[in-house]
């Protein structure tokens, strides 16, 4: 492989100084041509020819390849090197040498080859697909055109910040900009920039901006409900509500399974006002959100109006933290009828809050979370209800439930010892009962040293430091 290389590179060189250095240069005299490599259409250029070696004068000739002759031969002092002027036109491209004679020899000089380059005009964005407006995870393609120019190079900017290559986020190849699966990210305005890439005096041609839209799938819309009241009726608003998507959607109310309303948004969410009254017939409410190619349904909702009745129940959760120690405690109040209901909550007979909280299903205002547990939360709590849409109802109570301190036993070693503790001695005392059941009246005379036995199991009983009913009490209301 290597040994390859090197041959390679050696012809490379060979070939390399034939090219350039003047053939038949042999001795003293040798012509350097000198000009421009590259040459933008219709821009003036000179060629000079020199002669290194300093021959009093010689015989020039500008040449084209293959041997056409662009100048007659002309005489010259060797100090003032003809120029040959050339106006770069299409056809001017091409390789071009010298043919100097001096003392009698003929030499030519290096080749140089002239690249006529088109100043680029005329950039413009070209997407595929067009309008570029594409759903999230569909690809996109854009290109820059020209209407005239070469020896181009390209440079995109997304939203005025030019996109370097390599890229994570676009492939960028030649005159394209390109993405596999299209993201949010890749949204937002686009244009590139082509210029001439000729190393000295690049032009340049900028496109117009090009607006990329990524569109969003519809997620499922939710249905929530409030309640509210206009002059002296209710109404359930119905919010229909999609987290992700791209707008406009079309919201449709579904009342019973029939179209009911429907709204055109620009945003992910609308309401509907349904009217509500106590004792109308249950409604099942559902709305859905439609876009180009999607259809979503939302939760169902039961729309009915039943006034607050029956018994509140005020149900006490402690949680632990990993050390059993009481972390927080979670009141609930439950009511068993009633669709609207306002909670109040008092602490040692005291209003816990201002105003009463009114729910709709969802709402958290039937819980009450103690998260500060410390004497100070201790003591009494109650919850009332009553309808929240019935200024003038009666509250309904519950039971007052007690919250106080309790730590569980520190570990749970503790918490077996106690556990195996009791059962030794339950074990103890059965065996003992049997025993006097069954030895009947000759037991009388055995019974001091039985009760020394129960004696000594009653200090390894009292290595508990709580006893166990304590800990079941973590889940019983205190009413
Ligand atoms: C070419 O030579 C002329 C003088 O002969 C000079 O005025 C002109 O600037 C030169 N052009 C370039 C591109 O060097
Ligand atoms: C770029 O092209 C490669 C190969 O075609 C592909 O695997 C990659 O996902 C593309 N990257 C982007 C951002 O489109
Ligand atoms: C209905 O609820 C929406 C929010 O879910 C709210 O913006 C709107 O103002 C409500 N309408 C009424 C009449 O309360
Ligand atoms: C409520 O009562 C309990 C027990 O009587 C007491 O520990 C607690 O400090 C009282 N809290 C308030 C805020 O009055
Ligand atoms: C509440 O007040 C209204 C009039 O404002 C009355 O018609 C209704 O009977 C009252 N309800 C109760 C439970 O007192």
């Amino acid at each position: 492989m290597k040994d390859k290389d090197r041959l390679c590179l050696m012809i490379f060189v060979i070939l390399y100084i034939s090219q350039t250095t003047p053939t038949g240069g042999s001795g003293s005299t040798q012509a350097v041509l000198r000009g421009p490599e590259y040459a933008y259409l219709n821009t003036k250029i000179n060629f000079s020819c020199e002669v290194l070696g300093s021959p009093p004068s010689a015989t020039y000739q500008f040449m084209k390849m293959k041997d056409t002759p662009l100048t007659t031969e002309k005489n010259l002092p060797t100090h003032q090197p003809p120029i040959y002027k050339l106006k770069a036109i299409t056809t001017s491209a091409g390789e071009y040498y010298c043919r100097v004679t001096a003392l009698g020899k003929t030499v030519t000089s290096n080749i140089l080859h002239l690249q006529v380059v088109i100043p680029v005009s005329g950039a413009s964005v070209v997407s595929v697909p067009s309008p570029p407006t594409e759903f999230e995870g569909s690809s996109l393609a854009l290109y820059c055109e020209v209407q005239k120019g070469s020896h181009l190079s390209y440079k995109w900017f997304h939203n005025r910040l030019e996109v370097t290559a390599p890229s994570l986020t676009y492939n960028l190849s030649g005159n394209s900009l390109t993405v596999d699966r299209l993201t949010k990210r890749h949204a937002g305005s686009y244009y590139c920039s082509a210029w001439n890439d000729i190393g000295i005096d690049p032009r340049y041609s900028s496109s117009s901006e090009i607006h990329v839209t990524v569109k969003v799938y519809l997620t499922a819309p939710k249905l929530s409900i409030a309640l509210f009241k206009e002059n002296c009726n209710y109404y359930a608003n119905l919010s229909c509500e999609s987290a992700q998507g791209t707008v406009p959607v079309t919201f449709v109310l579904l009342l019973s399974g029939q179209e009911t309303d429907r709204q055109v948004a620009n945003s992910l969410s609308v309401w509907f006002s349904v009217p509500l009254m106590v004792g109308m017939d249950t409604v099942t409410a559902q709305c859905r959100a439609e876009a180009t190619y999607q259809q979503l349904n939302s939760n169902t909702i039961h729309l009915e109006m039943a006034p607050v009745g029956g018994t509140v129940h005020l149900h006490v959760d402690y949680l632990y933290n990993t050390n059993w120690q009481v972390s927080a405690v979670r009141l609930q109040c439950d009511v068993s009828r009633g669709t609207f209901p306002s909670y109040l909550w008092l602490h040692n007979n005291s209003l816990l809050q201002q105003s009463s909280c009114s729910t709709i299903s969802g709402d958290q205002c039937n819980v009450l979370f103690l998260t500060d547990v410390t004497h100070v939360n201790f003591g009494y709590y109650q919850c009332h209800v009553r309808d929240s849409f019935e200024d003038n109802s009666s509250w309904i109570q519950s039971d007052t439930v007690l919250v106080e301190g309790l730590d569980f036993p520190v570990n749970i070693t503790e918490v077996i010892a106690v556990v195996l503790c009791c059962f030794l001695l339950l074990a103890m005392i059965g065996s003992l009962l049997c025993i006097l059941w069954m030895s009947g009246p000759v037991v009388q005379s055995q019974h001091m040293t039985l009760s020394e036995q129960h004696r000594e199991a009653i200090p390894m009983a009292e290595l508990s430091p709580r006893p166990e009913n304590k800990t079941m009490a973590a889940n019983e209301d205190f009413s």
